[in-house]
């Protein structure tokens, strides 16, 4: 419930909060006893972070062809699907989720290339607060302000940005398993992040078929196109297109909860050295 009385359906799974997914606990308790395939890549990120974006990106790399996907896109992820659906799902995979470390299967974090992504906190307040307004099963019909106050203390669905992204970037450090992305690095050249995923899956892409995924994936595109859209996606109005831009936040925060963000910020990662930018 936020500060106007407005409240949010969230479920818990391993003590935290997540989005309202049909069976969600189910899924998430029989991922963290799945055995994933060697080849199988994974997406983990905070959601509102570009995860849907740089998943489709990797499975067109994969593909080796930059054209529009034709998957069930829902069932690549996690935390949608149950491990018969994921073992059923065509090879090689790009599986996506917005879990916790503790939450995925210790031969997974140990073998499997793991690509994490990372978004700005103030863009991705911003939004995830679009998100949970037009997502009809979240049921929040508050105000940004009020979404704000419950942010800042890690109160929403999929819970503290701060802890999710410091435990995996402290976990990420010296791995080679593991590429870190940022959405800010994808929205300044999406060409350079394209080719520094497929190098990191020694996948031998060229020049053109990057540059090609990167035209095929811009913002613009990729929202006029509706690809591959979630089925509660489409009964929405569109938040998971929403405006996918860097700094945005400057249209939602005011002068305090930016002030009041900042020094949030300066104490929380005092000690994280995590690269974030919040304009480019
Ligand atoms: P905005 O709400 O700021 O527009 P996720 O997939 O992790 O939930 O992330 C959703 C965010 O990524 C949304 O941000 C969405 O618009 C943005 N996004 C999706 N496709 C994008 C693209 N091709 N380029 C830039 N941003 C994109």
């Amino acid at each position: 419930v936020d500060s106007d009385g407005n409240h949010m359906v969230v479920k818990y799974a391993n003590g935290y909060p997540f989005p309202s997914f049909e069976k969600l606990k189910d899924n998430l308790d029989e991922f963290k006893n799945w055995t994933p395939k060697p080849q199988d890549v994974f997406l983990f990120a905070y959601p509102s972070s570009g995860t849907h974006w740089l998943w489709e990106v990797t499975c067109m790399l994969i593909e080796g062809k930059a054209e529009r996907l034709q998957l069930e896109k829902e069932h690549y992820m996690i935390e949608n699907s149950s491990s018969k659906t994921l073992d059923n799902l065509k090879e090689p995979r790009v599986l996506n989720a917005h879990v916790y470390i503790e939450q995925v299967p210790e031969c997974l974090l140990e073998n499997n290339k793991i690509i994490l992504i990372s978004r700005n906190p103030k863009d991705t307040a911003v939004s995830w607060y679009n998100h949970n307004v037009a997502d009809l099963e979240t049921d929040y019909t508050g105000k940004f302000p009020a979404f704000y106050e419950l942010f800042r203390v890690g109160n929403v669905p999929n819970g503290d940005w701060f802890n999710y992204n410091k435990t995996w970037w402290e976990w990420s450090k010296g791995r080679s398993n593991v590429l870190w992305v940022t959405y800010e690095d994808a929205k300044s050249d999406l060409k350079s992040v394209t080719k520094q995923i497929a190098k990191f899956l020694e996948i031998p892409a060229s020049d053109e078929l990057c540059q090609a995924i990167a035209q095929e994936c811009t913002f613009k595109k990729m929202k006029a196109e509706k690809h591959n859209l979630l089925p509660f996606e489409l009964r929405g109005d569109m938040s998971f297109y929403r405006k996918g831009q860097v700094g945005d936040w400057k249209n939602w925060f005011t002068v305090a909860q930016n002030e009041d963000f900042d020094q949030i910020w300066d104490e929380k990662m005092k000690d994280c050295d995590l690269p974030v930018q919040f304009t480019i």
